[in-house]
C-alpha cells in the first residue's frame, strides 16, 4: 500500500522523473499524492501564481486523487525529490494528510509506508516540545521526531534512532535541505534501491525502476539506505553497523508493465492469460517434479492466501485430494497466525501470493518459520520479501500485475497448483495436459463472439443490487472469486457460496428476479449443482448456466468447454470478463476501485 519513488541524481528534472515514477506506481495507493524536491534555484516570487520557492525549505505540491493527469511543472528544478501516492490508513484523504511531510521548518521531508503503532504517544511528547502537527496522520509525528534528533546528532543518526524509535512495520524516506541525500529504511514495508550511472533512486516496486536500472537491492528488515548521486551505502538500522550487500541484476521486459494498446491494465492481463498459462504448462517435468518434491513428505502442510489467493488456497485443497490423493489444508492469511501451535519442523507451509508483500501472509509465514516450518512459497513477484523468506520458491512467472483486481496471477497460481497435484501423483505429462484444455477452453472465451455475449449480460446485470454465485467442489472457489471480482471492481453486492449451502439459510433472500451464477463444469458435481440452481429457479431466481452444455433451466448460458480439473481456470476467466464489463457498465475505473489497492501491506 502508499507507491513511494525517490531521485537523486545528475538530472535537474527530480520532480518529474518522480511524478513519472509514481505514475507508474499508483495502483498501489490512489487517493491522494505529493511530491517534494530540494530547489536548486530561487524562482522570483509571483504574486499571481501565489506560491514562491526558495533555496532555504523544501518545496512540496500534494493533491487529493488520482495522479492520473498531474504535473509537478510548478516545483522548482533540483537534483533530488521523491514522491508517494497514498492509501489513507491514519486520518482521512485531505490535502493536508497528503505525503510528503515536513517538520516545523521545512528544511526535513518524509513518506511513510506502514503504520506507526505508537504515534500517539511520540506525538505528544514532541507537542510538549513545540512541534506543530498540520495533520492528522502516524507519518508526521517521523518528520517531527527526526527534527527533534537532529538537533544532537548527525542526519543519518537521527533517521535511525527516530525510526528505531517507532513502533510497527514501516518504511521511511527521509531528505534533509542540509544533508541533501535521501535515506531509505525498511521494516516490513517493501522498498528497493536502484544502482544508477551518476544518479540512485528508491522505490517501493522495483519494476519502478526499470526505466533508470535493472541493478538492484531489494532492502531487507532493518536496512537502511543512503542514497547520494553516486553511493548508495546500506547500514543495520539497529546497530548502525555497514552492510555489504550483493546487487541484483533484474531480467524483467519493461513492456509488460505498459498499458499497451488495452484501455485498461485488467484488460490487458485478461488477454495474457492464454500465453501466461502456456509457459507454466511448458516448464519441463523435472522442474514441476523438483517443486512437487518439496511438499511431498511433510508431516503436515497448509496452503495460504489472502482475498483471491485464498480461493487458490481452497481449490489448492481439492486439487491435491483428487488428483494426489494428498491431504492439504488451507488457511486465510490473516487467520493461519491464531491456529498455527501443532506446527514443527516436519510442517510445510505454501504461501500463495501475487505480490509477496501481503503483511497478514508474511506474519503468519513468520511465526510459522518460528516453528520451523518450512516455507514453499508460490509468488509472482521476483525479490519480493515472500520470496526472499522462502526455504523454496516457485515463481508464478504471471509477469508483472498492475490492477488491483488480480486476474492473470489466480489463474496462473492454478495451474502450478494442478501441475503440483498432478506431479505428486506421477502423472506430471497429464498436469500439462490438462492445462493445456484449459488455455484453448480459455481462448474461446477471449474471442470477440464471447466478448459480445458479455457485454450483452453486462448490460442485464448493471442495475442489480445483489447476486448470487453458487457452485460445489472445484466451483466452491470459483464462486467465492467471482463474487469478489464482481464486489471489489463492480460494486455490486455479490455471496459466492458452495451449492449446498443454499438451503441452510441463504435462499431466504432469493426472490423473483435476484440474479443466480451457477457453475456447472462437466464433473461429478454437476448433478447436485443442478439441483442446487433448481431450487434457486424455483423461487424465482433468473439463472446464468456456466457450463459445458445447455440446460433448459438457465435464463443465459456460457459455454465453457470442459478442461477436466483445470475447467476452474476457464471459469475463473469468465468471472473476470463478467465483472469487467460489468464495471465499465457501471461507470467505474477497473483498475483502481475504491478504497483499495494493490499490494497490501498493512495488516
Ligand atoms: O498479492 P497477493 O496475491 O498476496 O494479494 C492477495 C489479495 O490482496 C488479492 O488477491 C486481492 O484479493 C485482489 N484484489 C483480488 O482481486
Amino acid at each position: 500500500m502508499c507507491g513511494i519513488f525517490g531521485y537523486i541524481g545528475k538530472k535537474t528534472t527530480a520532480a518529474q522523473i518522480v511524478l513519472e515514477g509514481l505514475k507508474s506506481l499508483e495502483y498501489r495507493g490512489y487517493d491522494s499524492w505529493g511530491v517534494a524536491t530540494i530547489p536548486i534555484i530561487m524562482k522570483p516570487f509571483d504574486s499571481a501564481q501565489g506560491e514562491q520557492f526558495s533555496n532555504s525549505a523544501i518545496a512540496v505540491k500534494k493533491q487529493v486523487g488520482k495522479i492520473g493527469n498531474a504535473s509537478v511543472n510548478d516545483l522548482p528544478e533540483g537534483n533530488l525529490a521523491f514522491g508517494h501516492t497514498r492509501w489513507a490508513t491514519h486520518g482521512g484523504v485531505t490535502e493536508r494528510n497528503a505525503h510528503p511531510h515536513l517538520d516545523c521548518s521545512h528544511t526535513i521531508a518524509v513518506v511513510h509506508n506502514g503504520i506507526i503503532e505508537n504515534y500517539q504517544e511520540i506525538k505528544n511528547k514532541l507537542i510538549i516540545k513545540g512541534h506543530l502537527f498540520l495533520s492528522e496522520t502516524d507519518s508526521e509525528v517521523a518528520t517531527h521526531l527526526i527534527e527533534e534528533y537532529v538537533k544532537t546528532r548527525s542526519f543519518s543518526d537521527a533517521v535511525r534512532t527516530a525510526f528505531n524509535d517507532c513502533t510497527g512495520l514501516n518504511a521511511l524516506i527521509v531528505t534533509s535541505l542540509k544533508d541533501q541525500k535521501i535515506i531509505a529504511v525498511r521494516n516490513g514495508s517493501p522498498l528497493a534501491v536502484g544502482f544508477g550511472d551518476g544518479e540512485n533512486l528508491v522505490a517501493s516496486d522495483a519494476t519502478a525502476l526499470l526505466p533508470f536500472t535493472r541493478t538492484v537491492h531489494f532492502l531487507e528488515d532493518d536496512e537502511m539506505a543512503l542514497l547520494t548521486k553516486n553511493t548508495i551505502t546500506i547500514n543495520n538500522v539497529k546497530t548502525g553497523n555497514e552492510i555489504v550487500v550483493k546487487k541484483v541484476r533484474l531480467n524483467w521486459i519493461v513492456d509488460q508493465t505498459q498499458l499497451g494498446s488495452f484501455p485498461h491494465f485488467m484488460l490487458k492481463e485478461i488477454h495474457e492469460q492464454p500465453r501466461v498459462l502456456e509457459s507454466i504448462a511448458s516448464q519441463s517435468v523435472a522442474t514441476i517434479q523438483k517443486n512437487a518434491d518439496t511438499i511431498k513428505d511433510a508431516a503436515h502442510s497448509y496452503l495460504l492466501g489472502c482475498g483471491s489467493a485464498s480461493y487458490v488456497a481452497i481449490a489448492g485443497a481439492y486439487l491435491f485430494s483428487k488428483i494426489a490423493g494428498k491431504h492439504i489444508n488451507w488457511a486465510i492469511g490473516s487467520e493461519f497466525g491464531y491456529q498455527l501451535d501443532f506446527l514443527n519442523s516436519r510442517s510445510v507451509i505454501i504461501p500463495v501470493s501475487q505480490s509477496g508483500e501481503t503483511m497478514d501472509i508474511l506474519e503468519s509465514v513468520k511465526k510459522a518459520k518460528l516453528k520451523q516450518a518450512r516455507i514453499v512459497a508460490l509468488v509472482n513477484v521476483f525479490g519480493s520479501t515472500l520470496y526472499r523468506v522462502a526455504d523454496h520458491k516457485i515463481l508464478i512467472a504471471a509477469g508483472p500485475e498492475k490492477a488491483v483486481a488480480s486476474t492473470k496471477a489466480v489463474t496462473a497460481m492454478l495451474a502450478h497448483l494442478t501441475l503440483l497435484a498432478y506431479a505428486l501423483a506421477g502423472k506430471t505429462k497429464a498436469g500439462q495436459d490438462v492445462v493445456k484444455r484449459a488455455i484453448e477452453s480459455t481462448n474461446q472465451l477471449l474471442v470477440q463472439k464471447s466478448i459480445v455475449q458479455f457485454k450483452k449480460l453486462a448490460r442485464q446485470l448493471k442495475n442489480t443490487r445483489h447476486l448470487f454465485v453458487i457452485g460445489r467442489g472445484l466451483s466452491y472457489p470459483a464462486s467465492l472469486e467471482t463474487a469478489l471480482k464482481i464486489k471489489e471492481i463492480a460494486y455490486i453486492h455479490a455471496e459466492g457460496m458452495a451449492a449446498g449451502e443454499l438451503k441452510h439459510g441463504p435462499l431466504a433472500l432469493v426472490e423473483k428476479g435476484t440474479p443466480c451464477i451457477a457453475f456447472l463444469p462437466n464433473d461429478e458435481t454437476y448433478g447436485a449443482n443442478l439441483a442446487g440452481a433448481m431450487e434457486m429457479k424455483a423461487r424465482g431466481a433468473k439463472i446464468l448456466g456456466i457450463s459445458h452444455t445447455p440446460h433448459e433451466i438457465f435464463d443465459e448460458y456460457i459455454e465453457v468447454k470442459d478442461a477436466e480439473e483445470a475447467t476452474i481456470i476457464p471459469n475463473i476467466v469468465v468471472a473476470q470478463l463478467l465483472a469487467y464489463y460489468l464495471t465499465l457498465e457501471r461507470d467505474l475505473d477497473p483498475d483502481k476501485p475504491r478504497n483499495l489497492a494493490k499490494s497490501v501491506t498493512v495488516k
